[in-house]
């Protein structure tokens, strides 16, 4: 099983892949810990969770984007105080990334920090966000505004948690990992399509891509923490993805969403000159199997100009965004959102949405 340590400016941490959940927690935890839980993951694994939550004080919360908010993890802190958790105490996440944020931010403001461990139970979780410190909360409708940077002091990796979890949910997580794999190189990538399909059903062939893919994301976290240089090609697919999140208003899985943006900041590299159509089309292979079954057709070219025009990464009125030189050739350019590239995203609705 895979075993390696993150470096981090703020401290330290490993990632283990675990089969007994149980085991591992009854071990860990000590007395005044607190676990905050996904309710759907306490129900669907109450015979393997029982015993702890029989010794151990613990929070359910319904993962919904309404608990990344300040109004959503005020309750939670309040209990905590109520209940006399102290700074010594640790917090015990187990969910998916939404646990994760929710977690991570009030162990970063509590007490000016305390140490939290990170059960991650969705594919997402496991395979990208559970590594890289980030700490975000929604901010009124608009997505991840607050935060910081705050790891976990461990992060227990149990691919089990997923037999449960939902095709989208595994397709979301497919899909997320995918643009490590673009960014990586072509061999990643070539690998990472080979796989697709077997390790939907193979857990030793996911727990192999899931292994690669936060070995992808270390080497960049561990260079640019902080998401000023290196780190920010991992918004690749990102900029189009959140706009079809929130305009789709998030019916269509993170993962998913930035599958469709990879495909679309290919389209465009394709339309500059940066890469050939053949590149294009041999990602989208890819990138199709993941999206297979969704639709983006009612998303008007208006309020998608719009919403992008509001991403982060952009720059006055212009737009940041991540695209693509080759496998491997990820880099961020500024363009003007322009008649030109209005016509292009146009073109990319009318005829490449089938
Ligand atoms: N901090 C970061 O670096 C980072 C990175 C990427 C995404 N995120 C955030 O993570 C969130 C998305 O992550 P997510 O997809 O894990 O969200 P999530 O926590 O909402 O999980 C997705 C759904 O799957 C359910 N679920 C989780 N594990 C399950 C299991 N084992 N069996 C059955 N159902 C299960 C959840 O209840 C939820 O309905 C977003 O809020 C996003 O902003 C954070
Ligand atoms: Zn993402």
């Amino acid at each position: 099983m895979y075993n390696f340590k993150i470096k981090s400016i703020v401290h330290d941490y490993g990632v283990q892949f675990i089969d007994d959940t149980q085991g591992v927690l009854l071990k860990e935890l000590k007395e005044g810990d607190v676990i905050i839980i996904d309710n759907k993951i306490k129900e669907l694994y109450k015979d393997l969770l029982q015993p702890v939550l029989d010794l151990y004080w613990h929070i359910g919360i319904d993962a919904s984007e309404k608990v990344k908010s300040y109004q959503g993890v005020m309750p939670i802190i309040e209990s905590l105080i109520d209940n006399g958790f102290r700074k010594n105490h640790r917090l015990i996440a187990i969910g998916g990334g939404i646990t994760q944020d929710a977690t991570a931010f009030i162990a970063s403001i509590m007490y000016r920090g305390v140490d939290w461990y990170f059960f991650p139970t969705s594919l997402l979780a496991q395979g990208d966000s559970c590594i890289g410190s980030k700490t975000s909360i929604n901010f009124n409708q608009y997505k991840n505004q607050l935060g910081g940077f705050y790891p976990p002091n461990q992060i227990f990796i149990n691919l089990e948690f997923l037999d449960t979890l939902s095709l989208w949910d595994l397709k979301s997580g497919m899909g997320e990992m995918c643009h490590y794999f673009i960014v990586s190189g072509e061999e990643d990538f070539t690998r990472f399509k080979n796989e697709y399909a077997q390790a939907l059903t193979d857990k030793k062939v996911l727990a192999g891509i899931i292994n690669r893919s936060l070995e992808i994301k270390k080497g960049y976290i561990e260079r640019d923490e902080f998401d000023k240089n290196e780190r920010l090609v991992f918004n690749y697919g990102h900029s189009f993805g959140h706009a079809i999140e929130s305009l789709t208003n998030y019916r269509i899985p993170h993962g998913i969403a930035v599958s469709y943006g990879m495909d679309m900041a290919n389209f465009v590299s394709v339309k500059l000159g940066y890469i050939d159509n053949s590149v294009r089309q041999n990602i989208r292979e890819l990138l199709k199997q993941v999206w297979e079954g969704t639709s983006i057709t009612d998303i008007s070219l208006d309020k998608f100009t719009v919403a992008l025009s509001k991403d982060k990464k952009n720059v006055g009125k212009t737009l940041g965004l991540i695209l693509n030189k080759g496998y491997g050739k990820i880099f961020k350019d500024l363009r003007p959102m322009d008649e030109q590239f209005v016509g292009w995203l146009n073109e990319y609705f009318t005829n490449e949405l089938n």
